[in-house]
């Protein structure tokens, strides 16, 4: 017999509760706890729970619950929550799933759409892959060495799994002088090279497993190999494996380059979902991205993939944004503010820049980008669920 998941739902609608229920009784997979008297008691039995649902009713009041399935996303990731409500707006969608919620439902739910969602959250439930179903795999890259770019992917990183509670892959693709563990004070018993030796052996159990997960968080990072010696004779096959078995983890995967343009930084911009282009705001840097932008327009990478990010940003720099965006012909996607002391902190720490001080203007500006990311997949995710009836969602979802 197949296994049954304990299943709570919360709602201030009494027809609402009793048409999930008998929806849920037309389901073999699923079993309907009775009634819980309050929220504590909700979270308690459903973070003692190995694997669970919750379907959550937030159209009365989202504030109410918004702690409760940051709490139970948090404390059991194998809680899948279910959000639904009858005033669904992008912006609330946004706000339940970064919150934690792995789907949303319009109320009244329909019969046939709430059945897709829980064979959904059934093959989630039983599989232990990537649990949005699609990884996004980012790459910080600059030709330019010292602009910032292990700075931003590890910070990018850590607020992508505080966000998004997903699980997230922090990648060192630099062999020869790899930065991250220092930058997070890590000494992991298994580095990217031990995985690169055993890629027959490795699935997503292995490496959740072996892969050095960073303090309490869903961020695990692969660092780079100790020894030089151990990053030679690596392929561009052997990456992009890597890589793939990684997307079948992970929701989102971060990958931090060197400054050349080797055959494991292309393998790894090939396989890009977004690649972050990095400069600082001066000539060089400038002409540097220009030409990196004509490099990925040769290999065929369509412009959407390729995102500019101004590192070290300062308002009264002589070079305003305007300038910039005429010379690459690009908009610029982001700025993160010039701020040395809390940065040089966090380097001297080994701790996040959030940890130095959330409230600076540079973990603001790392978070917020974190955010922005992770919008981009929700937006990605609802543009696919309504792509084939309701442009005018469509529309609005675009629109932000
Ligand atoms: N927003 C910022 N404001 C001020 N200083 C910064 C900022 N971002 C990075 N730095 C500084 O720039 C230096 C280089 O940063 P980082 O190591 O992240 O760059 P990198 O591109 O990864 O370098 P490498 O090419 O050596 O790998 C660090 O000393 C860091 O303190
Ligand atoms: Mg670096």
């Amino acid at each position: 017999m197949s296994e049954k998941f304990s299943t709570v739902i919360l709602s201030d609608s009494e027809k609402t509760r009793k048409l999930l229920v008998r929806y849920l009784s037309e389901n073999d997979s699923f079993q309907c706890l009775d009634e819980l008297s309050d929220l504590s008691e909700v979270y308690n039995t459903l973070s003692s729970l190995p694997k669970s649902l919750l379907i959550i009713d937030v159209s009365k009041d989202f504030f109410k619950y918004k702690d409760l399935i940051s709490d139970i996303a948090l404390a059991a990731p194998n809680c899948k929550i279910v959000a639904i409500s009858d005033n669904p707006s992008v912006d609330l969608i946004i706000k339940v799933m970064r919150a934690g919620a792995k789907e949303f439902l319009a109320s009244p739910v329909i019969k046939s759409e709430f059945k897709d969602c829980i064979d959904r959250i059934y093959n989630q439930l039983t599989d232990n892959s990537a649990s949005s179903g699609k990884s996004r795999l980012i790459t910080v890259f600059s030709n330019k060495g010292g602009i910032g770019k292990t700075s931003i992917a590890s910070n990018l990183a850590l607020e992508l799994a505080k966000i998004t509670k997903e699980n997230v892959a922090l990648v060192d693709l630099n062999f020869q002088l790899g930065d991250i563990t220092s930058f997070l004070d890590l000494k992991p018993s298994f580095n990217i090279s031990y995985m690169l030796q055993n890629l027959d052996k490795i699935n997503s159990d292995f490496i959740l497993n072996t892969v050095e997960r960073y303090k309490d968080t869903s961020l695990y990072v692969l660092a780079d190999p100790p020894y030089f010696k151990q990053a030679e004779n690596i392929s561009k096959k052997q990456i992009s494996t890597l890589l793939e078995k990684l997307k079948e983890t992970f929701s989102y995967i971060v990958v931090d380059t060197d400054s050349t343009f080797d055959g494991k930084t292309v393998t790894a911009l090939d396989n890009s979902d977004l690649i972050f282009l990095v400069t600082i705001v001066n000539l060089p840097a400038l002409r540097n991205c220009q030409r990196i932008l004509d490099l990925f327009d040769k290999l065929g990478y369509d412009s959407e993939k390729t995102q500019i990010i101004i590192n070290r940003y300062m308002e009264n720099d002589e070079i305003k944004i305007e300038d910039v965006e005429k010379v690459l012909e690009k908009n610029v996607y982001w700025k993160i503010p010039n701020n040395y002391f809390t940065l040089m902190s966090a380097i001297n720490k080994g701790v996040s820049v959030a940890e130095i001080n959330p409230e600076s203007n540079v973990a603001l500006s790392y978070k917020e980008l974190a955010m922005s990311v992770s919008d981009m997949v929700y937006r990605k995710k609802l543009i696919k669920k309504y792509s084939e009836s309701q442009t005018d969602v469509i529309d609005k979802i675009l629109r932000g």
